[in-house]
């Protein structure tokens, strides 16, 4: 009875969360040519907020970047706000061009900041508040000039948009020429695909009707989100969930039982005696993101499981660890298994000194690989826990949630554990898909917590 009415519930919740359907982000450049600068700016307005008209927000979200010559540092003009209707959005957006049309505002200004300085606001201040599910749509509205010196930060700032699976990128062209050069840049900003370029150079279509037509099946809001919002919570489903009485906390996660091994009432002590009363083993793995976009982290990564590892009670009896590493598809490499290390020190010594892969990250399907540890004929133990701890900053080509799903219902509990990154924060929406609950996301404020979190049994 409790089950069922707990799968409606989420059901419902699913068909709510139907009303998001894409993220937007405006990304228009605010500078021209010269030339014929208050005809080509006002050119752009008109294809912008055209292009804006489309957009039912309320269903989708937006936010505006704008840059050029700016008068501050700041170029986010708006982010994706809850209440930001068509007209607010599109008043915005207006205002920017006016700005520069009317008042010839920027004239005087130095700097000039290009695409590499809306990007990195793009990566900093919007895709950490994007929606769980939800496409982000990148329109860059831009000819393409890019800023001096600025290609080679261009190109390592894309690169990172390019591994985000989520993301779809297109620039909306309004001039009536393209240079190799400049087409180039553009090139950069849609990830190489030329379809993605939206211009008016074929005659048989104006820019406006290429711009619907192109951005067609993003504006319709196809409803995607609805199947990966009901999959997201595997807790009803799981069969390690007991049948609770009905109680009002009918939906509130039940424990998988071996997640709760002590019957007895003893406190939980640093001196390991767990494994005498059948309860205190643990198998933990430790699954890290040596992909390239993480070379940075590894150091990180390998002092914080080096911390944690010190910690443990290592034993036959007691907590046993395996560690592996992993980048793209096919690229999981167990570097130990489960029975090779109960000294602490030989084991933090052999992850230290394990290379960095490169390539890149597909944790899903890292995790599903990583779950072969628990495998008997790789030194799992039926009766011990049994603990995954993913290390990543979660920008994932894949979407960890079904290997979490499946996980759980294998009552394995999983850890996210995220270095801080000032150029590019951990994807907090995808931590939440990897970790087993939210008490499970672990960010450097919390590490205290993670050191110690295996140095006792767990209740
Ligand atoms: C803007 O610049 C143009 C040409 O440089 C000038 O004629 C015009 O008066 C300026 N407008 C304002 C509002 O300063
Ligand atoms: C672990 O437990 C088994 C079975 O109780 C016992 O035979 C073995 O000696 C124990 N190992 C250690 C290192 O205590
Ligand atoms: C663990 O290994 C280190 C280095 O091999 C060794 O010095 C140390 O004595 C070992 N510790 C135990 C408890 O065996």
């Amino acid at each position: 009875m409790s089950f069922f009415k707990t799968v409606l519930f989420w059901i419902f919740v699913g068909f709510i969360s139907v009303k998001a359907c894409s993220d937007f982000v405006f990304i228009v450049d605010g500078e021209v040519d010269e030339n014929f600068a208050g005809r080509a700016l006002q050119r752009r307005k008109e294809i912008a907020l055209k292009t804006a008209q489309q957009l039912d927000l309320g269903f989708h979200r937006a936010a505006l970047i704008f840059y050029g010559k700016r008068p501050s540092s700041n170029l986010l003009i708006t982010s994706f706000e809850e209440d930001q209707t068509k007209d607010l959005f599109t008043s915005k957006l207006r205002a920017q061009f006016d700005n520069l049309l009317l008042k010839n505002a920027s004239k005087a200004l130095e700097p000039s900041y290009g695409a590499s300085d809306a990007i990195e606001t793009l990566l900093k201040q919007v895709l950490p508040h994007k929606k769980m599910g939800a496409l982000v749509i990148l329109l860059f509205f831009t000819d393409g000039k890019a800023r001096e010196n600025e290609n080679g930060r261009l190109e390592k700032l894309t690169a990172k948009l390019s591994k985000k699976h989520y993301i779809h990128s297109f620039v909306i062209n309004s001039e009536s020429s393209i240079s190799e050069e400049r087409l180039q840049t553009l090139l950069l900003l849609t990830n190489g695909e030329k379809k993605s370029i939206i211009t008016s150079q074929d005659r048989q279509q104006t820019l406006e009707q290429k711009m619907i037509s192109t951005l067609r099946s993003f504006i319709s809001c196809e409803q995607t989100s609805k199947f990966r919002t009901l999959r997201r919570k595997p807790i009803a489903l799981s069969p390690a969930a007991p049948v609770a009485p009905i109680t009002a906390t009918t939906q509130i996660p039940p424990k998988a039982p071996r997640f709760n091994p002590r019957t007895t009432t003893q406190k939980p002590s640093r001196v390991s005696s767990g494994s005498r009363f059948g309860g205190c083993m643990m198998d933990i793995v430790f699954l890290m993101d040596f992909s390239g976009g993480a070379r940075d982290k590894r150091e990180k990564y390998i002092n914080i499981a080096s911390e944690m590892i010190r910690n443990m009670q290592l034993g036959e009896n007691e907590t046993q660890i395996a560690f592996v590493r992993y980048s793209g598809l096919k690229r999981t490499d167990s570097v130990f298994h489960f029975k090779k290390h109960y000294n602490a020190s030989e084991a933090i010594e052999e992850i230290a000194k394990t290379p960095t892969l490169g390539g890149t990250t597909r944790t899903g399907a890292a995790m599903l690989d990583a779950s072969k540890e628990f495998d008997r004929r790789f030194g799992g133990r039926t009766t011990a826990q049994k603990f995954m701890i993913v290390f990543t900053d979660a920008y994932s080509q894949d979407d960890p949630v079904d290997a979490s799903a499946k996980l759980y219902q294998e009552r394995v509990k999983v850890l996210a554990v995220a270095v801080d990154d000032a150029i590019q924060p951990p994807d907090h929406e995808q931590l939440k898909s990897i970790a087993t609950d939210q008490k499970s996301i672990f960010l450097e404020k919390d590490f205290h917590k993670l050191f110690t979190y295996f140095s006792q049994c767990r209740q």
